[in-house]
């Protein structure tokens, strides 16, 4: 066209001969000349015109790419303070509320939201920057089990999805109108094969297209999954500490306790021992030194009789030291079994269980004493013995003071590998509650010495017993093999 216009502006000047030539006394060599020369004029108007072009292409490309730049700092700004704020947050709300507002605040994306969920998608947190009251709507929805086109796809997929077109794609998203034509992209927060929930944010639609864009999007979403794993470690430590220092002082609290308990316990039983001296001190004295005494009196008189006046002895006050000495020797049996009966060591346990059954049915006669022993005596070692024999002398000693019963039942049993001992009464029975709350100095000593003797020597004890119910006392070993 401006070649046109030249050739024009040529003739113009420069006028036609017969032979429709331009001449005007200027010669074709001439004339070829200034069409070079306007020429070579055009194409410098050209080449500029496609030098501003080019350089007006390039000022958008790098205006965009400044934009990019920019972009692409505020979201490492972002993942950054995302970085930072794992240290200092231990609460998992308050990270995704201040993670959300950093993404948006920095400038990286014009909202974002975060939805952390379950397994079963049930809504665990939120938070979301930029969006306004509308994004309750999304979480309301969810409630009602109905997930969001966004939330949908990337709960069942670890890719990011990237909407270019909102207006369509999240037609029935209760916030899409403040997309306002953006695009958005969204991706699951995912650390370790466990799924945290899901981060929506909107950007420009090109963005979004943009797979460099979605590889950082992917980036931010691994960051945060990171941290919310990180932080959900750290609650688990935290707990696991916790529980470590309440075990640590409960058992410190049952160590002093049973500190305490065993101290008086040991204090108890020198007072007992004392005590049992005392008593056998007593018995020894009053009724068996007496007797002894009075013997000694009546056969000193009948010696010095016959010494002196050579007459036969009181034959009447010698015949009533019989059942004296008799009485006597009740009574010497009687400590003995207090004691430990020798028959214990001489006849076996069994033997011991039958004798003191029957003693005790001698003293107690309104009591009945029923015997089921169902074991051999190889079964029952020596030390285990003594221990039976002194958890069923104290709880026969206790039917006897306290129950008012009128039949009780001694079992000793061996059954599979256990040795059974329990001894039941039909009497008045007792709260045990009452019985074993309250300060271990007031409560009797019977009860907890059996305990004391049957869990020292490896076995369990235990007693039923509720008032007006009767009371049964168990104690139970493993059998030795
Ligand atoms: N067989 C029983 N029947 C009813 N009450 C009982 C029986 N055995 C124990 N008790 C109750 O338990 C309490 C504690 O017994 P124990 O420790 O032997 O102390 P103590 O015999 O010196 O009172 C008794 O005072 C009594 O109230
Ligand atoms: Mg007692």
């Amino acid at each position: 066209m401006v070649f046109t216009r030249l050739f024009t502006q040529l003739l113009k000047t420069n006028p036609k001969n017969d032979n429709g030539c331009v001449t005007n006394n200027k010669t074709p060599y001439k004339f070829y000349e200034e069409i070079q020369r306007a020429m070579d004029k055009m194409s410098d108007h050209e080449k500029l015109k496609q030098h501003i072009k080019e350089l007006e292409k390039e000022a958008c490309e790098r205006n965009e790419s400044e934009k990019r730049i920019k972009h692409l700092n505020s979201v490492l700004n972002s993942i950054r303070n995302i970085h930072h704020l794992v240290s200092g947050v231990d609460n998992p709300k308050e990270f995704i509320e201040k993670a959300c507002k950093s993404l948006v605040d920095d400038g990286g994306y014009f909202g974002a939201w975060i939805i952390l969920t379950d397994e079963d998608n049930i809504v665990l947190g939120s938070a979301a920057t930029g969006l306004g009251e509308s994004f309750l709507s999304i979480l309301e929805k969810m409630e009602r089990d109905e997930l969001i086109y966004c939330c949908k796809n990337v709960l069942a997929q670890s890719e990011i999805l990237a909407i270019e077109d909102t207006l369509s794609a999240c037609a029935g998203c209760p916030v899409s109108h403040m997309y306002r034509g953006r695009g958005a992209m969204t991706g699951r927060l995912e650390h370790s094969q466990k799924i945290y929930g899901v981060l929506t944010a909107s950007v420009p639609a090109a963005f979004s297209a943009d797979l460099k864009e979605q590889a950082l999007f992917k980036d931010v979403t691994n960051d945060i999954a990171f941290a919310l794993h990180n932080i959900e470690k750290k609650k688990q430590r935290q707990e696991a500490e916790n529980e470590l220092v309440k075990a640590r002082d409960e058992l410190e609290l049952r160590v002093k306790k049973r500190t305490n308990e065993l101290e008086l316990l040991s204090s108890r039983l020198l007072n007992a021992q004392e005590e049992e001296r005392k008593r056998i001190a007593a018995d020894l004295h009053d009724e068996i030194g007496q007797s002894l005494s009075a013997a000694k009196f009546i056969i000193e008189t009948a010696f010095e009789q016959f010494d002196t006046q050579k007459t036969v002895p009181d034959i009447d006050s010698l015949r009533k030291l019989v059942p004296m000495l008799q009485k006597t020797s009740e009574e010497v049996r009687t400590i003995v079994m207090n004691l430990r009966p020798s028959i214990l060591d001489d006849l076996g346990i069994l033997a011991t269980i039958g004798w003191f059954c029957r003693q005790f049915q001698g003293v107690y006669s309104d009591i009945r004493v029923k015997e089921k022993i169902n074991i051999k005596e190889a079964d029952v070692s020596d030390a285990l013995k003594t221990i039976i024999f002194r958890v069923m002398q104290e709880a026969m000693n206790n039917i006897a003071k306290h129950s008012k019963a009128d039949i009780v039942c001694l079992y000793l049993e061996k059954r599979e590998s256990i040795i059974d001992l329990a001894i039941e009464d039909n009497g008045l029975g007792f709260d045990m509650a009452k019985s074993s709350s309250g300060n271990i100095a007031e409560k009797g000593f019977g009860i907890s010495g059996m305990k004391e003797r049957t869990e020292l020597s490896g076995g369990f004890f235990l007693i039923e017993s509720s008032p007006g119910e009767g009371t049964i006392v168990r104690a139970s070993w493993q059998a030795q093999k």
